[in-house]
């Protein structure tokens, strides 16, 4: 079985991106190219995704969105879209940000994501 990440940039979010950076602190400022993805495919088929930003001024990536299809779980999909991202984090000094729901915080663990007691 191959996993394969592919980048994908989707323009019809800028519009929502731009509204963001009206409404939030100065403090807080995306990159402006918005949201990035990475998709993860097997044998073709799109069985995850990871959506997240860059804050370059708080020197953070941060995990908005990382989803793995239910039949395709406990395959590794899913830590190999994190550690695609970050490895993007780690190449500019940046830390990985993200909030984990429900059990997904032993995966992030597992992947190598500590969390601040
Ligand atoms: C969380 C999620 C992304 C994990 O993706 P996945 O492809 O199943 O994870 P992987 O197969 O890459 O697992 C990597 C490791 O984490 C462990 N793991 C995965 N899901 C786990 C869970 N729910 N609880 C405990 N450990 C988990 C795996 O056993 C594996 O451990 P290993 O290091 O011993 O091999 C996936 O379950 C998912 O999409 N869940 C629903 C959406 C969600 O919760 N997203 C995160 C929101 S913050």
């Amino acid at each position: 079985m191959t996993i394969k990440i592919t980048r994908q940039y989707n323009p019809k979010f800028l519009k929502t991106q731009d509204r963001l950076v009206e409404i939030v602190s100065d403090d807080i400022k995306y990159d402006p190219d918005g949201y990035k993805y990475y998709f993860a495919e097997i044998d073709g088929e799109t069985v995850g995704v990871i959506q997240y930003s860059i804050l370059p001024n708080l020197e953070l990536l941060w995990v908005d969105i990382l989803f793995v299809a239910e039949q395709h779980r406990l395959k590794g999909v899913g830590r190999k879209l994190m550690k695609k991202v970050m490895r993007i984090a780690a190449k500019k000094n940046f830390k990985v940000g993200l909030t984990p729901i429900g059990t997904s915080r032993k995966f992030y663990e597992r992947v190598g994501i500590s969390f601040a007691k």
